[in-house]
């Protein structure tokens, strides 16, 4: 009995790291292909870092944007390419998974991961 308790120990440990270890990892790469999109694309007149001000100053650090509109609305933006904004701004749709990492990187540099913000506009109406 007490040479299998001795056993099961280590295999649990084991198990809680297997199941800990795969999601940052993922995260880590994603917020790296955020970044690399961000700097190919929106860096020359956006700030894409965690502080400073941006090339461009008429032009808001993508953290505050990142900060200011809920989930639903950046990630449609950013998949409709952001431009229709206004003609300043490249049209650039990016895919769900490019969305995905521009978020978790934004997520990086502001500490607040994409899942623990609002989803949807304060409306105060519940979608059906
Ligand atoms: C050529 C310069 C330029 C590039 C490149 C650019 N932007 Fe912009 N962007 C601006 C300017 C200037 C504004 C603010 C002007 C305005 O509000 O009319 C702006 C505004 C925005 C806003 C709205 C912010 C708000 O508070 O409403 C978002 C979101 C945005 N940009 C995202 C992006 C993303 C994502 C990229 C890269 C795919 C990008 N921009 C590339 C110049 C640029």
């Amino acid at each position: 009995m007490a040479r299998l308790a001795r056993l099961q120990v280590p295999a649990i440990a084991l198990l809680l790291l297997a199941q800990s270890m795969p999601a940052p990892a993922a995260d880590d790469g994603a917020a790296a292909s955020g970044k690399a999109l961000l700097e190919a694309h929106c860096a020359r007149c956006h700030s894409i870092e965690s502080s400073g001000e941006s090339p461009l100053a008429k032009a808001p650090p993508l953290r505050e944007v990142y900060l200011k509109y809920p989930i639903e609305q950046l990630e449609e933006g950013f998949a409709e390419g952001m431009g229709s904004r206004h003609r300043d701004m490249p049209q650039i749709p990016f895919s769900d998974d490019q969305v995905e990492a521009i978020l978790v990187y934004l997520g990086s540099i502001t500490g607040v991961d994409p899942h623990l913000r609002p989803r949807a506009p304060a409306t105060g109406e519940t979608p059906p």
